[in-house]
């Protein structure tokens, strides 16, 4: 079975739009312009996106919010039925589902996703992840494994039993640790016979290593440019070294782009620190740091103002030249491509396709669309 899509295209830096499908987006803040995550604003948001060439929509799986004034994330479309939604009425990006190992038995997200696949004409990706979030295991009365490598092991388990499913044509059965199935099916298959674009979101090495031998990207988080070429590198060096594959790896922004510099930091300073929903930016702090390995621990606290802002992910705050430049770093440091989240997406977006995207492309970190 074959894996080509156009999440894959050398020397172009490619972007997308992450967490549109949750309300507050990425931004922790309780200004009135934060993001309501309603399907009409989503179905602009990605008709938006695909006209502006963008490659990617990912969704957050989120099954229950952080409380607070807004309580951050409360409202969430779910993923699987929000992408399917999108592809139907999109023409050109790739639309991901993000899918929790643990709630879809894997023969049901086989077919799913086969279906997402005849829908969209191959441009449905997936985004694994393989849990963290103890109040939404606990909800479903699932057991989160304390343990990083069962978490993984699972997950490998887990997708290794879908694409058995998408590549027998004939039915068969599986008998491991975790699954156990019968004469299974999946017909129809994958559109066009092949293969979607598959990410990993993660940090810890466990996480690497199951996106290194199982994904064609590891999705992760960027603290600073030299650490995020480190992790580019070995990366890299695992999935060629230890499972002869080739693995791209992408980071995720959040971005504040205006005509100056100092209105950016203004308003920055105005959602992520005077309108901070500071009840929800502890509490998802704290959740991550009991039962994540994301971010290191003795950066936590100093990390509050950006977890206002954007969920603790790499800032993009600035005009649209620094914005530029920022994106040729991060770019120059390996990745293939980054998310975006705006504080209000359908507002915001107009102005960096109509500043940021042209300069990409003037600087040849984007190729034409
Ligand atoms: C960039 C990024 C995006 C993520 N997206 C989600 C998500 O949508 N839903 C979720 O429950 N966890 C999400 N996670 C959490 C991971 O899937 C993973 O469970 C968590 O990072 C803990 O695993 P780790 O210690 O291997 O990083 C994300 C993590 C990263 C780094």
């Amino acid at each position: 079975m074959i894996s080509s899509h156009s999440m894959i295209r050398p020397g172009h830096f490619k972007l997308g739009l992450f967490s549109p499908n949750c309300s507050g987006g990425m931004a922790i803040t309780s200004v009135d312009e934060r993001w309501q995550a309603t399907w009409e604003n989503n179905l602009e948001l990605g008709i938006l996106a695909d006209n502006l060439g963008l490659e990617f929509l990912l969704p957050i799986a989120r099954w229950a919010g952080y409380g607070g004034k807004t309580d951050f994330q409360g409202d969430s479309l779910e993923t699987i039925t929000w992408a399917t939604g999108l592809l139907s009425k999109t023409n050109r990006i790739n639309i991901f589902a993000t899918a929790h190992s643990a709630f879809f038995h894997p023969l049901v997200a086989a077919k799913q996703f086969a279906t997402m696949t005849q829908i969209g004409k191959g441009r449905f990706g997936l985004n694994v992840v393989c849990g963290w979030n103890k109040p939404e295991y606990d909800m479903f009365g699932i057991q989160l494994s304390d343990s990083h490598d069962e978490r993984y092991e699972y997950g490998k388990s887990w997708f290794s039993l879908i694409k058995k499913a998408w590549e027998e044509k004939v039915p068969f059965s599986w008998d491991d640790k975790y699954f156990k199935v019968q004469d299974a099916v999946c017909s129809p298959g994958l559109y066009g016979d092949t293969l979607p674009p598959v990410m990993s979101a993660g940090s810890s090495p466990q996480g690497q290593k199951f996106a290194a031998e199982n994904c064609d990207f590891l999705f992760t988080v960027l603290l600073d440019l030299e650490s995020g070429k480190q992790i580019v590198k070995n990366v890299k060096d695992i999935g060629r070294c230890v499972y002869n594959r080739n693995i791209d790896l992408f980071t995720t922004t959040y971005v504040v782009c205006r005509p100056t510099m100092k209105e950016a930091r203004d308003y920055h300073h105005y959602y992520a620190s005077e309108n901070a929903d500071s009840e929800a930016v502890d509490r998802l702090m704290s959740l991550m740091g009991m039962h994540a390995h994301s971010f290191p621990r003795d950066q936590i606290d100093s990390l509050k103002l950006h977890f206002a802002a954007g969920h603790g992910v790499y800032p993009l705050v600035g005009d649209p030249d620094f914005i530029c430049g920022e994106i040729e770093k991060i770019a120059a440091s390996g990745f293939s491509g980054a998310s975006l989240a705006f504080v209000d997406y359908l507002a915001e977006l107009p102005f960096f396709g109509d500043e940021v995207l042209p300069r990409l492309v003037a600087k040849g970190i984007r190729l034409k669309t």
